[in-house]
């Protein structure tokens, strides 16, 4: 093992999520998820999140420096995500992180957390590394991402409508199968037909963007009609139809991303790359093309501490930290 020891923060949604990391080795990676609380609204509600943050972060932080086992005068720094995310949220793990570092004059380090995915392959395979194709899949983002090298990121592509977990959200909700939507589809697609029904891929002639809205609209305008006239057919096979139109997407855009910037890496990240047929499909086109692919885990494919960790112990080992007036930043773009 080697690398700065960081402790490092996650606050942008709806985990709280804490982690101390070595260079890129986990040594504890602790989280409080908010999902039964937000089930009932069907989605985040950012009041309600801010509140669960403040709630659990202090015996979370004591977590994850009891499972590393470290003291906290053994840290080299602190790592907080700095956005995008909400306002509320954010704030609450960027300033206990600031505080902590301050009170113990270590570094602190604001990070993208869009980057913090960019570094989540490298925690299960440390040779990851740019250049490489990164596709990130979340409830908030969609986008393909080209890494030229650490810190030089341009994004190719992104959704111009719904990222593509709010598409599996806002669908699942729609069929009554409850929330976060994503897992509740993957399950439902068991056993299912992916090719019973087509829906539309949109934006065929677009290398990398990305859109949902209009698949959205089409299930439910199909959902109703068969409804209504008494022919709904089995869940398992609208569920893994949709889900492969939303996997189509992601995966052309991905490989047309490699082909036109000759990598020879994938990388991915963001909640959606939790989905099996997802996983399936991108470890498949990989393959055929010959492309080493580096898909995390799924609970590092999700907001985790360690991705924050990993990012921070890297520019912390270049001496790049940030300056006691930073602040959270909800528009933070990757790429600028
Ligand atoms: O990255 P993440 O944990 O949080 C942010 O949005 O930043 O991603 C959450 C999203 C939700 O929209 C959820 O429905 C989706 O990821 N998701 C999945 C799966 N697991 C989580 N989508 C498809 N299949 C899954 N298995
Ligand atoms: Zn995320």
């Amino acid at each position: 093992m080697s690398g700065p020891t960081v402790l490092a923060f996650e606050t942008s949604c709806d985990e709280t999520a804490v982690a101390v990391v070595q260079g890129t080795e986990i040594l504890s990676n602790v989280l409080s998820s908010q999902v039964g609380l937000h089930a009932r609204f069907g989605g985040v509600v950012p009041e309600v999140a801010a509140r669960a943050h403040v709630e659990s972060i202090r015996a979370l932080t004591h977590k994850a420096l009891a499972d590393a086992s470290v003291h906290p005068d053994d840290l080299d720094g602190v790592a907080a995500t700095q956005g995008p995310g909400l306002i509320g949220a954010l704030l609450v793990g960027f300033s206990y992180a600031k505080a902590m570092a301050w009170a113990r004059q270590l570094p602190f380090i604001a990070i993208d957390h869009m980057e913090g995915h960019l570094f989540a392959p490298v925690l299960d395979d440390p040779t990851f590394a740019p250049p490489a194709v990164v596709v990130l899949a979340s409830g908030g983002h969609s986008q393909i991402v080209l890494m030229r090298a650490w810190g030089e990121y341009e994004v190719l592509g992104q959704t111009i409508d719904d990222a593509a977990g709010e598409a599996f959200d806002k669908l699942a909700r729609f069929m009554g199968l409850g929330y976060p939507g994503g897992p509740a589809i993957d399950d439902a697609s068991e056993g299912g037909d992916p090719a019973a029904f087509e829906f539309p891929r949109a934006l065929p002639d677009r290398r990398y963007d990305l859109s949902f809205s209009g698949l959205k609209t089409s299930v439910i305008t199909f959902i109703r009609k068969h409804e209504a006239a008494g022919t709904l057919p089995p869940l398992a096979d609208v569920a893994a139809s949709l889900q492969e139109a939303i996997v189509d997407a992601i995966v052309i855009r991905t490989m047309n991303a490699v082909e036109d910037h000759g990598v020879t890496r994938i990388g991915a990240g963001g909640g959606v790359l939790a989905n099996r047929r997802l996983r399936e499909r991108l470890r498949e086109e990989a393959s055929t093309r010959g492309i080493d692919l580096y898909l995390p885990s799924p609970v590092l494919c999700t907001d985790n501490g360690a991705m924050i960790g990993a990012a921070g112990a890297y520019w912390l080992e270049r001496g790049m930290y940030s300056d006691w007036s930073s602040q959270v930043d909800v528009n933070l773009k990757l790429g600028r």
